[in-house]
């Protein structure tokens, strides 16, 4: 199973090569370009807000591909459609590029919502909790789940949650939880269909909102 992924991986990989290679962009360019980010994006691509995705040190391949979309409106938000809309080919190059270099921030152990908790227990118990959620998203990050064919992440995502360039399989690594929340769910219900042959929809719809929080909670802690 796991050596399945990893060829269809490899497979896809090559096949979308030629589909996402795109001129290297100009960083100069791209970082007074990215003014217009800042408020949302925070400064070098680190938001502060965490339904707002960290763009820092994401692979150019992949945000290249996002802009476009939302630009086409094949992945809908209205206020990334908003912004795309405005930007040429070249300035997606260019923005891309410039958060592409810049290193990406980590994050401290996710605080459980109100409604995670199970109010029989201390609250002292939050970080074991925590903790036992982050050790159970990571089996599943590993080795996905064989008997209700969830895929290991770790197939297409990589080890270190690095992603694959040339694939434009997003870097996840030290991306907010709640922001990994919301795209898992997204994908799940379909909100979200710009990704390749489905493959993040077939994968979430078979996954429990604990499982998505689980991993949501691994990969934000992942450097
Ligand atoms: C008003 C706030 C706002 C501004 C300004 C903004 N964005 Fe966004 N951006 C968002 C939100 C919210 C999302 C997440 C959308 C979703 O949940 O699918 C997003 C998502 C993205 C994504 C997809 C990231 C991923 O991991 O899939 C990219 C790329 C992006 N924005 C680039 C930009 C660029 C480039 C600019 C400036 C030209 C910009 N954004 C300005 C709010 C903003
Ligand atoms: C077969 C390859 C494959 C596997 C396996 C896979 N993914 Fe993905 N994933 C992708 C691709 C491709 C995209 C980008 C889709 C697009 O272009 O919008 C993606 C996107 C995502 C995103 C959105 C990132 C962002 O910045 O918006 C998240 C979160 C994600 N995957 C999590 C996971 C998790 C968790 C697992 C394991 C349970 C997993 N993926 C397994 C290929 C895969």
């Amino acid at each position: 199973m796991k050596k399945n992924w990893l060829a269809l991986s490899l497979a896809l990989a090559f096949a979308s090569t030629s589909s996402w290679l795109h001129a290297e962009g100009n960083s100069d360019s791209g970082k007074e370009k990215s003014a217009a980010c800042l408020s949302c994006h925070g400064e070098h691509g680190n938001s502060m807000v965490s339904t707002f995705p960290k763009l820092a040190q994401q692979h150019s391949s992949y945000l290249v591909k996002q802009l476009r979309e939302f630009k086409r409106g094949t992945r809908k938000d209205p206020m990334m459609s908003a912004m795309a809309i405005g930007l040429s080919d070249e300035d997606m190059d260019d923005i891309a590029a410039y958060y592409s270099e810049q290193k990406i921030s980590l994050n401290t152990l996710p605080v459980l919502n109100g409604d995670d908790e199970d109010d029989s227990k201390p609250a002292a118990a939050g970080d074991e909790a925590v903790n036992a959620l982050i050790t159970q998203g990571s089996d599943l990050y590993r080795n996905g789940d064989l008997a209700r064919e969830v895929s290991a992440c770790i197939a297409c995502h990589g080890p270190l949650g690095e992603g694959n360039k040339p694939a434009a399989f997003p870097s996840l690594k030290s991306q907010h939880a709640d922001y990994l929340i919301k795209a898992l769910s997204d994908f799940k219900s379909g909100t979200r269909s710009n990704n390749p042959d489905n493959m993040m929809h077939m994968i979430a719809k078979k996954m429990t909102l604990e499982e998505i929080k689980a991993v949501a909670y691994r990969i934000s802690m992942m450097k």
